[in-house]
């Protein structure tokens, strides 16, 4: 081996690599492509030929003995850094607390209504909350002048055709029945819209949530009997149940429904106004012209269907009194809600 090679091996055996650090400059003087072997390699081409083979033989093995210095103190550095990382890890230390969020009350309630109805064979549907006048209005037989058509009540997006926010749940009802052949039994929560000014008692985005039934010999008995174990199951065993007449274009007959106050048990308070009731929706007998908007022949068909308010149903069993405490997100509202399921 030539003397300029020997000393490279010297040097090799020398670097002194005690850090990460020295390993990446033990690197970059040796095996980089800017490094000592590199040049030592580039040399061969002004070695004479008979020489040529011993050279490249020497370079090699500088090459070899560099590499496996670098390979031996990069794995014992690993090890070592991994060894105090471990030394380091204090498995005594309290967890980071992680806080849970809560379920909204609406969707609480919501979740609760849906499980109800889905234990005596009703489904779950959902339409698009921007709708047309057919499904909004005309198909649910609504008067051409009727008032809940002008503009003080729907957010309207377009005007002839008339498209809009929907007002009640009542269109989903119109697209099932459009889509499927009776029997049907199907629930359809969801957001609606009404051009109303925000209040305690009003806002113009809530929930509602619509339940239809069509069959063979459906009954006004039918209708009352399933809204008498809906709120027994929500409301407690003890609830009672009041139909009072009413109208929608929709339903007829039509009734208001109101349950007890299960806050006074139907003495009277404040949250029912002194009189033991309190309303939570309407109902009634599907139309005949409703059906046959959707294509359901009224003569063999026959059916019911109510809609709720799902703020008003959570108001009334957790007793808030202000509506707008649902949009609002304060936590110290939402919080309270933490032990509900
Ligand atoms: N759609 C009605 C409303 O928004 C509620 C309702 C639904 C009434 C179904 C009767 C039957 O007020």
């Amino acid at each position: 081996m030539s003397e300029v090679l020997q000393s490279v091996s010297e040097e090799i055996a020398q670097f002194s690599i005690q850090s990460k650090e020295d390993l990446e400059n033990f690197r970059l003087a040796f095996l980089a492509k800017k490094g000592k072997l590199t040049a030592l390699f580039d040399e061969i081409k002004n070695i004479p030929p008979a020489e040529k083979k011993a050279y490249g033989a020497d370079v090699n093995a500088l090459k070899n003995q560099a590499q496996t210095k670098f390979d031996t103190f990069q794995e014992q550095l690993t090890s070592l850094e991994e060894s105090t990382l471990l030394d380091e890890l204090d498995l005594t230390l309290p967890n980071i607390p992680h806080t849970l969020g809560t379920k909204h009350p609406l969707s609480v309630t919501r979740e609760r209504i849906t499980k109800i109805f889905e234990r005596i064979g009703f489904n779950i549907s959902e339409g698009p909350e921007i709708e047309d006048d057919f499904h909004n209005f005309t198909a649910l037989n609504f008067p051409e002048n009727h008032p809940a058509r002008e503009m003080q009540d729907t957010f309207f997006i377009e005007k002839n055709p008339d498209i809009a926010l929907r007002t009640h749940t009542s269109s989903v009802q119109v697209r099932i029945m459009e889509s499927q052949k009776p029997p049907i039994r199907t629930l359809s929560p969801g957001r609606v819209y009404r051009n109303e000014a925000i209040s305690a008692r009003a806002h113009c985005m809530f929930h509602q949530v619509e339940g239809l039934y069509i069959d063979k010999n459906v009954s006004f008995a039918d209708l009352k009997q399933t809204l008498y174990y809906f709120v027994k199951e929500l409301f407690g065993k003890d609830t009672k149940l009041r139909f009072r007449p009413s109208f929608f274009p929709f339903t007829e007959p039509s009734a208001e429904i109101d349950i007890s106050c299960h806050i006074c048990g139907g003495k009277g308070c404040n949250v029912c106004k002194h009189s033991g009731w309190v309303e939570i929706g309407g109902a009634g007998m599907v139309d005949p012209n409703v059906l046959e908007n959707c294509g359901i022949d009224p003569k063999t068909y026959s059916g019911f269907a109510f809609g709720m308010g799902i703020e008003r149903i959570t108001m009334l069993k957790y007793q808030i009194n202000d509506l707008r405490l649902f949009t609002e997100n304060d936590i110290r509202f939402l919080r309270q809600f933490k032990h509900v399921m």
